[in-house]
């Protein structure tokens, strides 16, 4: 398994350009099942859950032709097997994103059932009830959702989900752009990548108003045809370097990207006491010589993102004073702590709180990555340490941050891959 040794201490300098964004990358790749013309998509992240969710959807009879290096066209026109098989599955929960369009187009699906993961249970229960409302018929056998519509498919619904959720809201957006009639999604997520989404959908020819707000309404229609569509730019990814410039007092230039779906998390910087310059497809960040510590509380956008929450305990670990960090989305979201204090740092865990005093320096050690964004903060506080640090298991990092070390090299870090 793959590790990464940082030689920390030297403050992240340089200009570097952002990917697409793998949340918003996966959910549109599964809207390629829902027409039988080509999907063309450009700003596709090179990254192990895209080319997990390609796998997955090339068993299913899906044709995918790469164009350029960050560009393919996919055409579903053979799909033939609506099944997504329990070893995919379980490398990716986002597999569970096939369900909805499957069942559009197909009439009938075998999704394998996500099980928990490292940050909680995840549960998918709101997408099932969603389609259900629709008039899907889906019983839960030996570990599989089984799904089917009869033969005059799904139905228009008024749906409102008993929390927000992201993929729940794709996967019945994508369920209802080919159902009967119109569908109304309420206490639908307004998380950007579901807008991005949205767009790719309506230029396919869907109906779809709302996505953004609470409240998505979809009229179905007969048929999606082809479209070109580019990924928006990871805002995740974004906030992580924004992070690793601000923790090692850094000054960076993220291009390929923009500030205007991170208020949240530049509110947060700039209350740490760096300078950020909003530019029009980029951001620049410049830190101060010590940061002050900031507290955060997740929740879905337009507040604070839970993925961005471990890459903040990491800049509170050297900043001046004590921060809680916060965590409201997921119940076991905290694993990166006992890492981090592994490193030096003093964090103190209540339930859903954690308490960071910020100490004047982190000492290297060897630490392992639990999951994608834990494994980001390790990389934040292993760029801060003094001496070596070794990342084990970064797969974690592979499935979200394309070329993360050739990333961080062009801002002037010394981190190598040990394979
Ligand atoms: N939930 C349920 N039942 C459901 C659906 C969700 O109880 O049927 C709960 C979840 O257990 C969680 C909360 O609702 O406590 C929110 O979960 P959500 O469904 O929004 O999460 P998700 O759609 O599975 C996406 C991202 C995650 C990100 C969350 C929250 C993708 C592929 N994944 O997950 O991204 O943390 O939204 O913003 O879009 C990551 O990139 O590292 C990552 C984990």
């Amino acid at each position: 398994m793959d590790k990464l040794l940082i030689q920390g201490g030297t403050p992240l300098c340089g200009e570097i350009a952002i990917s697409g964004a793998k949340n918003a990358a996966l959910p549109i790749l599964c809207a390629s099942l829902l027409s039988s013309d080509s999907l063309h998509l450009s700003n596709v992240p090179r990254l192990k859950d895209v080319s997990t969710m390609l796998r997955l959807i090339e068993q299913m009879g899906v044709e995918v032709t790469h164009e350029g290096a960050d560009s393919m066209a996919l055409n579903s026109r053979g799909l033939n097997n609506p099944l997504a098989p329990y070893d995919l599955v379980k490398t990716m929960r986002a597999s569970i994103l096939v369900l909805g369009p499957l069942l559009a187009r197909h009439g009938e699906a075998r999704v394998s059932l996500p099980g928990g993961c490292a940050i909680g249970a995840r549960p998918v229960e709101q997408h099932l009830r969603g389609l259900q409302a629709m008039g899907a018929e889906i019983q839960v056998e030996q570990g599989y959702i089984h799904a089917r519509v009869g033969t005059r498919g799904l139905k228009g619904a008024c749906i409102v989900t008993d929390m927000v959720t992201v993929t729940g809201t794709e996967n019945l957006m994508m369920a209802a752009v080919l159902a009967d009639g119109e569908t109304v999604i309420e206490n639908a997520a307004r998380e950007p990548e579901v807008v991005d989404l949205a767009n790719c959908l309506v230029s396919m020819g869907a109906q779809v108003s709302g996505a953004g707000t609470d409240k998505i309404r979809i009229r179905g229609v007969q048929r999606l045809h082809g479209a070109s569509h580019a990924v928006m730019a990871d805002r995740i990814e974004t906030g992580t370097y924004l992070c690793a410039a601000a923790a090692t007092a850094g000054e960076i230039r993220l291009t390929r990207t923009s500030a205007a779906y991170l208020d949240a998390v530049v509110d947060k910087l700039l209350d740490a006491g760096c300078d950020i310059v909003a530019e029009r497809e980029a951001i620049r960040l410049k830190a101060p010589p010590r940061l002050k510590a900031v507290s955060v509380r997740t929740s879905p956008y337009p507040a604070f993102p839970t993925d961005m929450q471990a890459q903040f305990m990491a800049v509170n670990c050297v900043a001046e004073g004590s921060a809680v960090i916060r965590e409201t989305i997921f119940e076991n979201r905290f694993m990166h702590a006992v890492e981090l204090i592994r490193l030096g740092a003093d964090i103190k865990i209540d339930a859903s709180n954690a308490m960071v005093t910020g100490v004047d320096r982190l000492d290297g050690a060897t630490v392992m990555a639990t999951d994608l964004r834990a494994s980001a903060s390790l990389v934040i506080a292993g760029l801060v340490a003094q001496g070596e640090t070794m990342i084990e298991r970064i797969y974690h990092l592979d499935r979200g941050y394309e070329r993360i070390e050739e990333k961080l090299g062009q801002l002037g870090a010394q981190v190598r891959r040990i394979r």
